[in-house]
């Protein structure tokens, strides 16, 4: 087992036992807070596209981030190992902030002439419909049902993770003058990314262990994430009155890689080969203490310990 750092962060089981935190699980939640009021509509200078590509991620989180704990909590009952149990709880937290926090940027969005909800109202009933439970099927077909989802949210985190990697050690963002606003969101989100990565890999391991479930998630994971994200691309560029309806072109993402702006193919796809191995694991992927240092210094997060201090010290009458 791997633990981190010489002073392991620890977490409480419900039954008060205190167990070191794994590598790639989650310790806790940081309620970080946005003001959006100095955000320009393209918050990477005179580079729609770009500011559009990485927008989507508003667009896609909000639903899919309250799905993946939906599942997860509903295989918790499930995870016979009492810290990866103990685990989920910061887990279900720290993926529900995420969502609220993009949500945020949404209103952001309308306020600037972006009415996001067309897209948004089509994502829900895809994840209500589709990826919802059936409890009219026999309990056996449920159980796999809940693992094959597993294995979806999964290979998700899989990209969550490299795109939390990516960002973190990105510069060509700041290069190009990116608000810095939205650089700390999309890097605090990205570091408890890279900080979780392993939590619902561990989780489907422990209650089904399938490759076949890992590599077929995975496949579905790429073809439909890909298209949600292109059809988001183009809504956002349609939607945006000060485009005229200009539509994105893959020129425009081949010059944004280039600059450094976007990740590109290789760093998106290129990782899929690498996680259907056998021997892969989430822990490979990154490095969680480079998260924690992100983490550290991000002015979000470094407000968010200040005011929870704050309410610490008025609790205990300090
Ligand atoms: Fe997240
Ligand atoms: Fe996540």
């Amino acid at each position: 087992m791997t633990v981190i750092a010489s002073k392991p962060p620890m977490v409480t089981t419900p039954e008060g036992e205190e167990l070191p935190v794994q590598e790639g699980h989650p310790v806790e939640r940081r309620m970080v807070r946005f003001d959006w009021s100095n955000t320009p509509l393209h918050w990477v200078p005179d580079d729609p596209f770009s500011t559009h590509v990485i927008n989507v991620l508003h667009l896609l989180l909000p639903a899919g981030e309250r799905w993946f704990l939906d599942v997860v909590n509903k295989a918790q009952p499930l995870v016979d190992d009492e810290e990866l149990r103990a685990t989920i709880k910061p887990f279900v937290q720290q993926e529900s902030w995420h969502a609220w926090a993009h949500t945020v940027v949404l209103q952001h969005l309308a306020e600037n002439g972006i009415d996001t909800t067309a897209y948004t109202a089509m994502l829900d009933k895809w994840f209500g419909r589709i990826l919802s439970d059936h409890p009219s099927w026999p309990p056996r077909m449920q159980r796999w049902w809940l693992n094959r989802r597993l294995a979806v949210v999964a290979a998700i985190e899989h990209f969550t993770c490299v795109m939390g990697k990516w960002i973190l050690e990105n510069e060509g963002l700041e290069r190009a003058g990116a608000d810095p606003v939205m650089l700390d969101l999309l890097r605090w989100h990205g570091a408890e990314e890279v900080e979780h990565r392993s939590l619902v890999w561990d989780v489907h391991a422990n209650v089904s262990g399938s490759h076949t479930q890992r590599v077929t998630g995975m496949l579905e994971v790429v073809c439909t994430l890909t298209l949600w994200w292109v059809a988001g691309i183009r809504y956002l560029m349609r939607h945006d009155p000060t485009l005229h309806r200009a539509k994105p072109r893959l020129r425009d993402w081949a010059r944004a890689v280039r600059q450094d702006r976007l990740p590109g193919p290789g760093t998106l796809y290129g990782s899929v080969p690498r996680y259907l191995r056998r021997s892969h694991h989430p822990r490979q992927e990154a490095s969680t203490e480079n998260a924690l240092a992100y983490l550290e210094r991000s002015p979000a997060a470094r407000a968010a310990r200040a005011s929870q201090s704050a309410s610490d010290a008025v609790a205990s009458g300090g």
